[in-house]
């Protein structure tokens, strides 16, 4: 497939620019009122999960999240209603990354520009600031200020857990793990990828969808959209760590090959493996087909995700 097909024109860039930079500050500004801060009696923890949280991060996850609700209603409220949720879920994905870097896991150095949590921190502090930021997370979502009503809130809570948990991100990181140096089927590797990272991302959709009141045949499309989005996007992410600078990405570049990590270059070489990103990304456009404008996000995000350098 042409890559120029989706490649995104300079002036539809600057805009999806735009609209993530806006949405991360926004976020950004939600977790800052919305963490609790380094001082008192927890101060060494707080701040062990704080140094994560804050040193970077595109905040994907919250981004689609919100964006999702908004393909679906333009309510004035929406946005500001939904911030603790779209903040659990950077939590979560926080907490993810801090415990992938651990020696016993990937064994790390960098992220996000800067020297990973347990090399800050030492490893005790950092496996409790993961610890910590997912039950925040919990903490967040349950929260009974937390304005969506309590169905709706009990049903998001559901579904972060499962997308979390064992037949989700941790069941994928399990895998990725147990998988290190080994050669299996291909269905294992796009299994390894759908949990370890597409389960969450395709979950921030859903939540969106379901706080904003989806109907049952909008959440089918949205669900589509987020599993081929979150599958991409892990595929993008090994394309990256094949091809990108240390600098660049802001994580230490060929970690994979280093570690035996089965990905999709390794299965199918660099350039075909473009073209799997391109036909996946596509593909989770087309679930957007029956979305009128206020989809656009949604789509250019999905376009986004494929031309992405970091
Ligand atoms: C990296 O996620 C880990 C994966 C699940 C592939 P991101 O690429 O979203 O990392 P940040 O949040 O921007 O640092
Ligand atoms: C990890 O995948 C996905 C997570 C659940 C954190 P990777 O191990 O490829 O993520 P990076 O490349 O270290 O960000
Ligand atoms: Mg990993
Ligand atoms: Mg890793
Ligand atoms: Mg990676």
């Amino acid at each position: 497939m042409d890559s120029s097909l989706l490649s995104l024109s300079k002036n539809q860039m600057m805009k999806i620019e735009l609209y993530l930079s806006e949405r991360k500050l926004l976020i950004e500004q939600a977790l800052e009122r919305l963490i609790p801060k380094a001082d008192g009696t927890f101060s060494d923890l707080i701040k062990a999960m704080r140094y994560s949280l804050f040193v970077g991060g595109k905040r994907v996850r919250p981004i689609l999240c919100l964006a999702a609700a908004e393909a679906l209603s333009q309510e004035k409220n929406l946005i500001e209603t939904l911030l603790p949720t779209a903040c659990a879920l950077e939590c979560i994905h926080t907490y993810s990354l801090i415990h992938d870097d651990l020696p016993a896991m990937d064994n790390d150095e960098l992220r996000r520009g800067k020297p990973t949590n347990h090399k800050v921190h030492g490893e005790a502090a950092a496996i409790l600031a993961g610890d910590g930021l997912l039950t925040y997370g919990f903490e967040l979502l349950s929260n009974p200020e937390n304005v969506l009503s309590a169905e709706r809130r009990l049903k998001i809570c559901h579904l972060i857990a499962q997308a979390s948990g064992p037949t989700g991100m941790v069941g994928g990181q399990a895998l990725d793990i147990a998988n290190e140096n080994k050669t299996f089927p291909f269905e294992l590797l796009q299994t390894i990828h759908r949990s370890k990272t597409g389960a969450l991302i395709s979950c921030s959709i859903q939540v969106g969808a379901v706080a904003a009141g989806a109907s049952t045949e909008q959440e089918k499309d949205l669900l589509r959209y987020g599993s081929l989005l979150g599958l991409a996007f892990q595929i993008v992410d090994d394309l990256l760590d094949a091809t990108a600078t240390t600098e660049q990405l802001g994580k230490t570049a060929g970690s994979d090959k280093k570690h035996g990590k089965a990905t999709y270059p390794k299965y199918f070489g660099i350039e075909k493996t473009k073209d799997i990103a391109l036909e996946t990304v596509a593909a989770a456009k087309e679930s957007l087909a029956s979305f009128d404008h206020k989809a656009a996000p949604l789509r250019e995000i999905a376009d986004y995700i494929y031309s992405r350098t970091c």
